[in-house]
């Protein structure tokens, strides 16, 4: 199921690269996931129980909107008038104070109406992106939502940066890591995701996170962009490239040489 339009979704790698993971019966603890997006990896994984996080507040509100209210969520979703004016006039009033269920609907509806899916935040914090149309609009149901609550029954959802999450991790969880790759390919030049860039800094201290967890009943991997500067940074761990199934071949999987995934196991 496809409910929300997100940069950088993993739908297309996703048979290649569950692949790779555990075998769900053998993940004693959760599920983590810290740079959960449009959570396209969850839904097709999913694990028993499952920690999803991301920096992106709109997109955390989404999910326990969902999760908690699905048909208080479809019902605004569905009301919201069609047509540019009320794409402006939606994005433009004040929902902070409003209930969670208003602001997921609201973040659904902008979502699924703006500008080709992007993600982007002004500087006051607020979505920014313009209206694209209706026509992506009705590719979801009611039904959809209620399956996504279902879906999100056993995971807590936090918004929170991936240094906090990391630092949280049991023995026995399984991490999928996912985070935005290098500054310099599309999505970062077009600012497609939220709140800023994700700088090479921020790779470092990733790194360096995943480092200090250093432990070897915590299973880890990651997709990222292959660039000598990130195989740099992980040179003590597996890396592979990732595979892309192809969709007019079925069965057949391409190499993609500009992902890889690096694992701890
Ligand atoms: C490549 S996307 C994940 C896409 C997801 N796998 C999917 O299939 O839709 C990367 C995500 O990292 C989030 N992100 C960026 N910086 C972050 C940070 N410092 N801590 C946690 N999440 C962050 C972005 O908001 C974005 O949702």
């Amino acid at each position: 199921m496809r409910f929300l339009r997100y940069p950088g979704s993993k739908r297309k790698f996703l048979s290649t690269l569950v692949e790779h993971f555990p075998s769900k019966e053998s993940i004693k603890g959760k599920y983590i996931e810290p740079f959960v997006g449009g959570g396209s990896v969850y839904l097709a994984f999913e694990p028993k129980q499952a920690l999803l996080a991301d920096i992106n507040t709109d997109l955390i509100d989404l999910y326990r909107g969902i999760k908690s209210y699905p048909h208080k969520v479809w019902e605004i979703f569905s009301t919201f008038p069609k047509g540019k004016r009320s794409y402006y006039l939606v994005r433009n009033s004040e929902y902070h104070t409003k209930p969670i269920y208003y602001r997921a609907a609201r973040i659904l509806y902008l979502n699924r109406t703006c500008f080709k899916g992007m993600w982007r935040h002004g500087v006051d914090g607020n979505f920014n992106v313009g209206y694209g149309g209706e026509d992506r609009r009705w590719v979801i149901d009611h039904q959809n939502i209620i399956e996504l609550s279902r879906a999100l029954k056993n995971s807590a959802i936090i918004n929170s940066d991936f240094e906090s999450v990391l630092e949280n991790v049991k023995d026995n969880d399984f991490i999928f890591l996912d985070p935005p790759y290098k500054p310099g390919l599309k999505e970062m030049k077009d600012a497609h995701y939220a709140y800023g860039k994700f700088t090479y800094e921020d790779q470092i201290r990733l790194s360096e996170a995943l480092k200090r967890i250093g432990n070897k009943k915590i299973k880890w991997l990651m997709t990222n962009s292959d660039h000598k500067s990130i195989r740099r940074l992980y040179k003590d761990y597996e890396i592979d490239k990732l595979k892309v199934g192809t969709s007019h071949r079925i069965g057949i999987s391409t190499l993609r040489p500009k992902e890889i995934i690096i694992k701890n196991y």
